[in-house]
């Protein structure tokens, strides 16, 4: 695959991703930006909400992100799977508890993301298809926000798994075991239909289809 690589050097990369997709995509331009001299790259990292439009816009080459919607003349390819799990600090007392029920656990105050996160709208659908719902929340805007917050005890929270190795092996937080989870999604990669991608758009997208799955795997 190096060898394929070689002739592409230069070029404009314009990709948008996921605020939860960005822990594994810089590592992954990292390494890409190392295989290719010259190339120049804007990244942006934004909502699923803001992700569409920037679609819409024709702005993106393309983006990474959860399932897009239906009907919004987009093509996508599954890349790997996203699980969101239950995270509380490792003080909290349910993290001695085997096994919660949902019911139980949504008792508890939340820390959720923003209005137009995906992984919010994918929390709020799963919930209510087992009749529960949020009662007590506190709303941020970032992912890394939520993780300070539920390690500092403010609530619980959910997250996707990939997003906080660094924490669990440090301890800091605790995945909990409760009854409906982890909530089984997964990333795409996602760009208009028919759009024409250049030599090094297309080398990318090659690039993380391949490569993704081990970076996150490693926890990198
Ligand atoms: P988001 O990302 O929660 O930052 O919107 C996940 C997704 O697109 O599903």
């Amino acid at each position: 695959a190096m060898e394929e690589c070689k002739g592409i050097k230069g070029g404009h990369l314009i990709v948008s991703v996921a605020t939860t997709a960005n822990y594994f995509v810089t590592q992954l331009l990292a390494e890409f930006s190392r295989q290719h001299e010259g190339i120049n790259v804007t990244l942006d990292v934004t909502n699923r909400h803001m992700l569409l439009d920037q679609l819409e816009n024709h702005e993106p080459d393309m983006v990474i992100m959860g399932e897009p919607p239906k009907g919004y003349n987009l093509q996508s390819e599954r890349l790997m799977d996203n699980p969101l799990v239950v995270i509380a600090s490792p003080n909290h007392p349910f993290t001695h508890h085997k096994k919660l029920k949902l019911e139980e656990v949504m008792t508890e105050r939340f820390i959720i993301r923003e209005k137009g996160s995906g992984t919010r709208g994918a929390i709020e659908r799963h919930i209510h298809r087992f009749n529960q719902v949020c009662t007590s929340t506190l709303e941020m805007r970032s992912n890394e926000t939520i993780k300070h917050a539920v390690e500092a005890g403010l609530g619980l929270g959910i997250v996707s798994l990939h997003t906080i190795q660094p924490e669990l092996k440090a301890g800091r937080l605790a995945v909990l075991n409760v009854e409906h989870f982890p909530i089984r999604r997964h990333w795409h990669i996602v760009m208009r239909k028919g759009k024409r991608l250049s030599p090094i758009a297309q080398e990318f997208k090659r690039f993380v289809m391949k490569e993704a799955p081990h970076y996150v795997e490693a926890g990198k």
